[in-house]
C-alpha cells in the first residue's frame, strides 16, 4: 500500500485519491524544506543528547537529511500527493535511506509542533529580507534629498493645493512611514521567534526531551510555555500578514501619488522608462504600469490578511487541519511585497522631478495664504480675523487672476488699515517655505537637520 505514513495501523483501507489531492500541501509547503531539515537535525541531536537515540544514529540521520536537502534543492525529489506535505516527504525519504533508524526521528514530535517550528523559521528569514528591502527603499528616498533640496512642491490636502514644502519633505515623510513598517517587522519578529518544538501533538510528551537545547540550536529567543497554545497558535502568521498589509498600503499610496504626478496634468515627475510600458495603439503613451501593478497587487495582500483572520476565527484548541490553509496566503503576501519593494527601490532612485514645470505653476493655488495669515497673527490680529482677511485677499486676487504678491498696496489697505506692502516678505512659495518655524515643518534648516539624522541612521 503506497499510502500516507500517517494512516498506518488503525486503518484497514487506503485513502481515496480525491482526499489525497484535496488534502495535499506539498504543492506549496515545499518552500519549507530547508527549515524542515534544520528543525529535524536539531531535534535529532537533542534526542541523541537525551539518549533517546544513539550518537551513531544521530550522525546517520544528519548525513541523510543533508543529502535529502541537496536533492530537493536540485529538484530531484518527486512530490507525491499521498505523502501530503513536506514533513512526510522528508521523513519518508529518510526512512527509505535508513530503515529503522529513520523511523526514530519522529520520536517525541508531531507534525503539529513541526509545522509550527518550520513556518516560524521561514517567516523569521522572510521578515529579515523585508527589513533589508525597506531599508534599501528608505535609502533610495534619502538619496533624492540632496538632489532635490532646492525644489519646492505643493503639499495637498483633499487633493487641493494647500501649502508649499521642499521636495525632500515629501521624501522624508516616506522614510518615516517605512521606518514604522520596519519597527513593526522587528516587533513581529520577536513573537515569531519563539520555539514550539517539543509541544508534540498538543499535550507535550512523556519522553525526557530538552526543549531548551532545540530552541537554542534553532536560534529561537524563547521556548513556548504551553503545548495546547503551540499546537493552535497562528498569531505569528496573522501578525506577519498585517505587517505586510501595512507595507502594501504604504506602497500603494505612494504609487498612486506618483501615477498622478507623472500625468501631463501634474507634470511633476518623469518615471524611468524601463519600468513603463507603451500602448499597442497610441504611439505617444508611456504608461506607469509598475506603479499601477504595485497599487493593484496591494489588494491581494490586504485580501490575504482577511483570509487568515477568517481562517482562524472560531477554531477550538488545539490543532485543526484548517490551519494548513495558512500557508498560501502568507507566502503570497511575502512574495508580492518583496516583488513590489524590489521594483520600488530603483523607481524611487531614478525618477526625475520636472523642476521647471513645477516651478512655473507654484504661484497657482495660493499656497502662501496660510503663511500670510500667520504673519498677520504675529502682528497682533486674532486668528479668526486674520483668516477672514486673507480669505478676502485671496478672493480679490482670484478675481484678477494673479497671485497674492501682486495685490496693490491699495487693495491690501482696502481689506484692513494695518495691511501694507511689507506683507510681501512672506509671499511667494519660496518665502513661505522659509517662514516655517516649527519642529517637523518644511523649514529648510529643519529639513536639512532631518536629512542629516536619517543619513546617520541609515548608514
Ligand atoms: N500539512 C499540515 C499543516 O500544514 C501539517 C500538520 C498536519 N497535522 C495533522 N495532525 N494532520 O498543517
Amino acid at each position: 500500500m503506497t499510502d500516507s505514513p500517517s494512516r498506518s495501523g488503525v486503518f484497514s483501507r487506503g485513502s481515496d485519491k480525491r482526499l489525497e489531492a484535496f488534502g495535499e500541501s506539498i504543492s506549496f509547503d515545499h518552500r519549507l524544506f530547508r527549515q524542515d531539515v534544520k528543525g529535524s537535525i536539531a531535534h535529532a541531536r537533542m534526542l541523541a543528547e537525551q539518549k533517546l537515540i544513539s550518537g551513531a544514529e544521530f550522525q546517520q540521520i544528519e548525513k541523510a537529511l543533508r543529502e535529502i536537502e541537496g536533492e530537493i534543492e536540485q529538484g530531484a525529489m518527486p512530490f507525491r500527493y499521498e505523502l501530503e506535505d513536506i514533513h512526510m516527504h522528508i521523513e519518508s525519504a529518510l526512512i527509505e535511506r535508513l530503515g529503522d533508524v529513520g523511523r526514530k526521528l519522529h520520536t517525541a514530535r508531531s507534525r503539529n509542533d513541526q509545522v509550527n517550528t518550520d513556518f516560524r523559521l521561514w517567516i523569521r528569514g522572510a521578515l529579515d529580507r523585508i527589513d533589508e528591502l525597506l531599508q534599501a527603499l528608505q535609502r533610495a528616498f534619502l538619496s533624492r534629498c540632496d538632489r532635490d533640496l532646492e525644489v519646492i512642491l505643493p503639499a495637498y490636502t483633499h487633493l487641493q493645493r494647500a501649502q508649499p514644502v521642499l521636495a525632500p519633505h515629501y521624501w522624508l515623510a516616506y522614510i518615516e512611514k517605512y521606518q514604522r513598517d520596519r519597527e513593526r517587522v522587528r516587533d513581529c519578529r520577536k513573537r515569531v521567534n519563539v520555539c514550539g518544538l517539543g509541544a508534540a501533538a498538543c499535550a507535550g510528551t512523556t519522553l525526557p526531551i530538552d526543549r531548551d537545547a532545540t530552541a537554542r540550536e534553532l536560534g529561537f529567543e524563547q521556548v513556548a510555555a504551553n503545548s495546547l497554545d503551540v499546537s493552535s497558535d497562528r498569531d505569528f502568521v496573522l501578525e506577519s500578514a498585517f505587517v505586510l498589509a501595512m507595507i502594501a498600503e504604504h506602497l500603494s499610496g505612494w504609487a498612486e501619488e506618483w501615477i498622478l504626478w507623472s500625468t501631463v496634468e501634474y507634470g511633476f515627475i518623469k518615471l524611468p522608462q524601463q519600468f513603463c510600458t507603451g500602448s499597442s495603439i497610441m504611439p505617444q503613451k508611456i504608461n506607469p504600469d509598475t506603479l499601477e501593478l504595485t497599487r493593484g497587487k496591494s489588494a491581494r495582500v490586504l485580501g490575504n490578511l482577511q483570509t487568515l483572520m477568517v481562517l482562524v476565527k472560531g477554531l477550538p484548541l488545539a490543532y485543526n487541519r484548517d490551519l494548513q490553509e495558512d500557508k498560501p496566503p502568507l507566502f503570497d503576501s511575502f512574495e508580492t511585497v518583496e516583488a513590489c519593494l524590489e521594483l520600488a527601490i530603483p523607481i524611487v532612485a531614478q525618477a526625475e522631478l520636472q523642476t521647471e514645470a513645477i516651478a512655473s505653476r507654484l504661484d497657482q493655488g495660493y499656497l502662501d495664504a496660510t503663511t500670510l495669515m500667520e504673519h498677520l497673527i504675529l502682528r497682533g490680529i486674532p486668528q479668526r480675523t486674520a483668516h477672514h482677511l486673507v480669505g478676502q485677499l485671496v478672493g480679490m486676487a482670484q478675481e484678477g487672476g494673479f497671485p497674492l504678491a501682486d495685490l496693490t498696496d491699495e487693495q491690501l489697505k482696502s481689506a484692513h488699515q494695518d495691511l501694507d506692502g511689507s506683507l510681501r516678505e512672506v509671499l511667494g512659495a519660496e518665502k513661505a517655505v522659509k517662514a516655517y518655524q516649527s519642529y517637523g515643518s518644511s523649514n529648510p534648516d529643519q529639513v536639512r537637520s532631518q536629512i542629516r539624522r536619517w543619513s546617520e541612521q541609515l548608514q
